[in-house]
């Protein structure tokens, strides 16, 4: 999610994709073998690889041209492993009605239209969504690094974009596009962890539509408590945290729903701080989610990471490590009926749509358990 969006103008076009890019920074990178991954893994301590990128940026952690960052986690061997998940064979759509709120959250972006279009003997409709609203999977295109919101600091993943021309100009290019991810392949072990049932089990009371912050040693506390080992993760699992957000969304009625959406934006997720993001990094996972706006809290709460004040995680994530973060995951019926087993982990695919150049996507996400 991105709760300032400078432009209103609709640029995309959607025609050109092939401009050829200036030359780039020429990228330090670890020796990458890709039948031993994590032979010379480099810890957070080691992040950036070279003093001149970013903050903690993973830019040349799996090859100076690579464009699919976390998603490399992801392997035949890893997906193989995840299909042992399925044990009932009951299946879960993670994936909310796309118009369950009135409009995206913050006013500058456009509500979704659905028109129906008639034919002879035939009914087609078409759909205008801007891809920030429901349940969504921001891709590498969608936040970049900046150190005043100013387009001209941009920096994006690996620095394979010169500039923020190069994502919505006329001759926009398609690097770093959703279609990269939608060829992929995203079948994995999921983990849920549900920080909403932990907080229940504690009487503790809190509020996800106002500014909360969690921390990452609590999301630790939470796995233990559902009786998971400390070293949890796999690499290329797809981490799900239940905030939640949703079940506070649904117990809202419709003049509280609207002004929600069209309010400052104070909800629930991960501080952005060093502990977060070395807890992330160290967990090697795939892609992150949630039930919850942005994965991270908002406002963003640009604690101090890697030396430096004014990063979110989405910065850090999206174009420091290529990783793709899922928003608004519908996990309501998920969690209960993993929690009725005694179990925290499940298979889980991601097919975001096959489209050039594009920038986030809803996720068809599906669990089976
Ligand atoms: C993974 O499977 C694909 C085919 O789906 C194959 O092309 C590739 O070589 C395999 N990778 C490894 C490391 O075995
Ligand atoms: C953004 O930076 C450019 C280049 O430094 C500058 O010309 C422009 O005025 C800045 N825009 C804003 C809104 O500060
Ligand atoms: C777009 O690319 C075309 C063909 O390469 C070029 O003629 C044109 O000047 C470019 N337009 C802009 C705005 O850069
Ligand atoms: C939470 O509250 C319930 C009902 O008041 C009580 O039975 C339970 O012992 C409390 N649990 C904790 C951990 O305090
Ligand atoms: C996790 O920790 C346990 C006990 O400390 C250890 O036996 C196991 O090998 C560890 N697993 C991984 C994947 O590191
Ligand atoms: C919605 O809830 C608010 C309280 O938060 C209340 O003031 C308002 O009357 C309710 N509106 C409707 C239509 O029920």
């Amino acid at each position: 999610m991105l709760l300032s969006i400078r432009s209103t103008a609709l640029l995309a076009i959607g025609l050109s994709t092939a401009t050829v890019l200036p030359d780039r920074k020429r990228l330090v990178s670890r020796q990458y073998d890709t039948s031993n991954p994590y032979a010379n893994w480099p810890s957070y301590a080691d992040l950036p690889l070279d003093s001149s990128y970013p903050t903690k940026a993973a830019w040349g952690v799996w090859g100076a041209d690579d464009v699919h960052g976390a998603l490399n986690h992801i392997t035949n061997d890893t997906r193989r492993q995840a299909a042992s998940e399925i044990q009932t064979g009951k299946a879960f759509n993670l994936n909310l009605e796309l118009s369950f709120m009135p409009r995206p959250i913050n006013g500058e972006r456009r509500p979704l239209v659905h028109l129906f279009q008639p034919g002879d003997g035939y009914t087609d409709d078409v759909m205008t969504i801007n891809t920030q609203m429901s349940t969504q999977f921001d891709g590498l295109r969608h936040f970049a690094y900046s150190t005043d919101g100013n387009s001209s600091t941009y920096q994006y993943y690996n620095d394979l974009i010169p500039d923020y021309d190069h994502v919505v100009g006329w001759n926009y290019t398609s690097v770093l596009g959703i279609q990269q991810a939608a060829e992929k392949g995203i079948a994995a072990r999921g983990v849920l962890l549900d920080y909403k049932a932990w907080m229940d089990a504690r009487n503790q009371t809190y509020n996800p539509l106002s500014t909360w912050s969690v921390h990452a040693s609590e999301l630790q506390q939470v796995a233990e408590w559902q009786g998971l080992p400390s070293n949890f993760s796999r690499p290329g699992d797809i981490l799900v945290v239940r905030f939640g957000w949703l079940a506070a969304y649904g117990q809202l009625n419709e003049t509280e729903k609207q002004e929600l959406v069209l309010g400052p934006g104070n909800y629930i997720g991960l501080i952005a701080n060093e502990e977060s993001a070395e807890w992330l990094w160290n967990q090697k996972f795939a892609i992150v989610g949630a039930d919850n706006p942005a994965f991270e809290e908002v406002p963003f709460s640009h604690e101090l990471i890697g030396g430096v004040y004014g990063r979110s995680l989405h910065q850090v994530m999206i174009s420091g490590w290529g990783q793709n973060i899922l928003e608004f995951i519908d996990c309501e019926k998920l969690a209960p009926a993993l929690r009725a087993q005694g179990r925290s982990t499940f298979f889980i695919t991601v097919q975001p749509v096959n489209k050039n150049g594009g920038i986030a996507s809803p996720p068809n996400a599906m669990a089976i358990i």
